[in-house]
């Protein structure tokens, strides 16, 4: 079985390109919550306890039976308190699709800035998708988490998903760093599976932020979950992923060996591919057209001048990877510049 894999998200993500008014049950575009850092995400220790006790119709029943009880008086009737049930729960998905929505306008900005003012943008693909209710209901099953609204918003972090591909392992740092920077997120949670992967092979950078939603009467504050990761990685991992349902989860032992070995030729890939980058870079001044290119910039640009571009002042404003990953998860603020 591979190693530490959530079931179950990477073919439901879209290209952001994707027509909007996906319905409600078939997976949209994503959570709210208040003290969420401080919550423990969902209680995996006690996971196997909690399974045994609650089955997945049990956790659609006490679900909908929360949902019902807070469904209008006792006087109302059965049509009455369904169109209820409705509203809460469209008003729970919605939710997640503005806060979504929120991050990709970010990413989008970000995107388009580059594309417009440099010959190069570190963003090469945005996906997104919103986890559906029968996805929602079978983590919440899977880990023993309250079938309440409340606990859900409160533990499950992922309902929003947004993926970003980049070119280069060093693009993906860079991206994952001005969006961290971004002085209205909290930086939940960060997860580095490039310098440590996963067992199977894995690697991307995880980043849970929470994004304000101004409501007509409240802002709410709603998690997204943040994938960043090169081209040859998310090759790997949409491969795994697929694999690893072709079995149920229970891949035969020969192929997690050559998936592992997969993982590691798609690592040297990235090395190579930067190493020509930088060595592109290095000689562009005599290439017959100027300009940064197909290239980008290196980190070593960074390295010397603080900036990306040797172009650009410093940017005092925008954090380093190893601060982001210090301050995540602490008192759920996002690093402030
Ligand atoms: P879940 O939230 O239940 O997934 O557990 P977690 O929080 O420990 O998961 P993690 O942050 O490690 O991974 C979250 C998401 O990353 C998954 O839903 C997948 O989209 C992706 N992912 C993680 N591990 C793997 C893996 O081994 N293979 C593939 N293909 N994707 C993975
Ligand atoms: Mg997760």
């Amino acid at each position: 079985m591979s190693a530490g894999h959530a079931p179950a998200t990477d073919h439901h993500f879209l290209p952001v390109e994707a027509p909007e008014g996906v319905s409600l049950s078939a997976g949209v575009r994503v959570p709210p919550g208040r003290d969420l850092a401080q919550q423990a995400p969902v209680g995996k220790q006690t996971k196997q306890t909690k399974q045994a006790q609650r089955s997945e119709s049990d956790v659609y029943r006490a679900l909908l039976s929360e949902l019902h009880s807070g469904a209008g008086e006792g006087g109302d009737g059965v049509a009455v308190r369904m169109v209820d049930i409705r509203r809460q729960l469209t008003e729970f998905q919605l939710h997640y699709k503005f806060g979504m929505d929120e991050v990709l306008t970010k990413i989008n900005v970000l995107r388009e800035e580059f594309e417009h003012t440099r010959d190069y943008s570190p963003i090469e693909h945005v996906n997104y998708r919103l986890k559906s209710l029968d996805r929602i209901l079978d983590k919440v099953q899977r880990y023993g988490a309250e079938p309440t609204l409340e606990s859900i918003r409160h533990s499950i972090r992922d309902i929003a998903g947004i993926r970003i591909t980049c070119s280069f392992v060093s693009d993906a740092y860079w991206v994952a760093e001005m969006l961290c920077s971004q002085p209205d997120l909290r930086v939940v949670e960060v997860k580095d599976y490039i310098r440590t992967p996963k067992v199977n092979g894995y690697q991307s950078l995880h980043v849970i932020v929470q994004v304000p939603v101004f409501l007509s009467n409240r802002t709410e504050f709603v998690y997204v979950e943040v994938q960043i990761r090169t081209v040859a990685m998310d090759f790997w991992a949409s491969l795994e992923h697929k694999i690893y349902y072709t079995y149920d989860g229970e891949v035969p032992g020969d192929i997690l060996d050559e998936l592992r070995d997969a993982a590691v030729q798609a690592a040297a890939l990235d090395q190579q591919m930067a190493s020509i980058r930088d060595r592109v870079t290095a000689l562009k001044d005599q290439a017959p057209v100027s300009g940064q290119g197909a290239t980008g910039p290196t980190p070593r640009d960074r390295a010397t001048t603080g900036a990306w571009f040797p172009s650009d002042d410093a940017m005092g404003t925008t954090w380093k990877w190893e601060d982001i990953a210090n301050h995540a998860g602490g008192p759920h603020e996002a690093p402030q510049s």
